[in-house]
C-alpha cells in the first residue's frame, strides 16, 4: 500500500495560457517509470480524493519530478498557486507507465495531443538516454496542438525528431497527429501516445493499417487516480469464462494498455 507523502516545491511558473510547470522535490523520483502518475491532493478537504497528473519528467540528481498540467478546478488552481518552498501531499508513482523495453532496435514514435504531451516528454528522454541492446533505432515526436502555442515541443527535440500538427495550420501539417505523420512519412514500428479519446481511436486504426504496435495512455479519462471513484472504466476485449466482456480501471490496470486489447 503506498503512503502520501510531502513534496516540496522546488520551482514552478506558467509554461502557457492555463498550464503550469511545477518541479517538486521527492524520493519517489528514483523510481518512476515513463508514463506514470501522481495523484496530489488538494489542502482544501472538501474532497478526500487526490488529482491524478501525469510525470513529464524526471531528475534523478535533484530526486525531483516534474508535473506539468492544465488548470481545470479548484485542486488544480490550488497547486497552481504553490511556489517554491511550499509543499504538497503526493502520492505514487501511480500506474503503469510505457513499456519502452518494447521500441528495442525499432523505429519508436511519440504521439502527443494537447494535455496528452507531457508524459511522452520523459518516455522519449528515457529511450534516447539507451545506447545498449534495448535502445531503439530511431526515435520520432509527433505533437499536436491547437495553435502555435507549442509547449515543451523545443524539448521534445533533443530527444527525438520532431513533428508537429496544429488544427489551425499555424504551425507544421494543419491537421491531426495521423495527418502529421502521413505528411511528414514518419517512420514507425512502434507507438506510445496520449492525448484525448478521438485522437486515441485514430492511433489505433492507423497503427493496425501500417502494422505497427502501439501502446495508449488513457489518463484523459481518470478523475481521482486511485480507484475509488469507478469513473474511469473502459471495454477491453478481454472476455471471462462467462463470456462477459472485461471492464477495466484505467488508474489501476493503466494508464497504459496495448491498442490490441482495447475495444476504443
Ligand atoms: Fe477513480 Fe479510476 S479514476 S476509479
Amino acid at each position: 500500500e503506498k503512503m502520501k507523502k510531502e513534496a516540496k516545491v522546488l520551482s514552478q511558473k506558467m509554461l502557457s495560457e492555463g498550464i503550469f510547470d511545477m518541479w517538486l522535490e521527492t524520493e519517489m523520483a528514483k523510481d518512476v517509470r515513463p508514463g506514470q502518475f501522481v495523484g496530489v491532493y488538494p489542502e482544501n478537504r472538501s474532497t478526500l480524493l487526490p488529482r491524478p497528473i501525469s510525470i513529464c519528467e524526471v531528475d534523478k540528481v535533484r530526486s525531483a519530478i516534474r508535473l506539468v498540467y492544465r488548470v481545470v478546478g479548484s485542486g488544480t488552481t490550488e497547486f497552481s498557486k504553490a511556489s517554491e518552498g511550499d509543499s504538497l501531499m503526493i502520492l505514487g508513482p501511480l500506474g503503469n507507465g510505457f513499456p519502452i523495453h518494447e521500441a528495442a532496435g525499432k523505429r519508436a514514435v511519440v504521439i502527443g495531443g494537447g494535455i496528452g504531451v507531457p508524459p511522452l516528454l520523459e518516455t522519449a528522454k528515457r529511450m534516447s538516454e539507451r545506447s545498449d541492446a534495448e535502445a531503439p533505432s530511431k526515435i520520432s515526436a509527433v505533437m499536436g496542438y491547437r495553435n502555435s502555442d507549442t509547449f515543451l515541443s523545443d524539448e521534445f527535440s533533443r530527444y527525438a525528431e520532431m513533428h508537429i500538427a496544429s488544427e489551425d495550420g499555424s504551425v507544421g501539417t494543419k491537421g491531426n497527429v495521423i495527418d502529421a505523420m502521413k505528411n511528414d512519412n514518419v517512420e514507425c514500428d512502434v507507438i506510445f501516445a496520449c492525448g484525448p479519446m478521438p485522437m486515441l481511436k485514430g492511433i489505433k486504426a492507423y497503427a493496425e493499417s501500417i502494422g505497427a504496435k502501439a501502446y495508449l495512455s488513457l489518463e484523459e479519462r481518470m478523475a481521482c487516480g486511485v480507484g475509488a471513484c469507478l469513473g474511469c472504466v473502459c471495454k477491453t476485449k478481454e472476455v471471462d469464462e462467462h463470456s462477459h466482456v472485461h471492464n477495466a480501471r484505467i488508474c489501476t490496470d493503466g494508464p497504459v494498455f496495448d491498442a490490441d486489447t482495447l475495444d476504443l
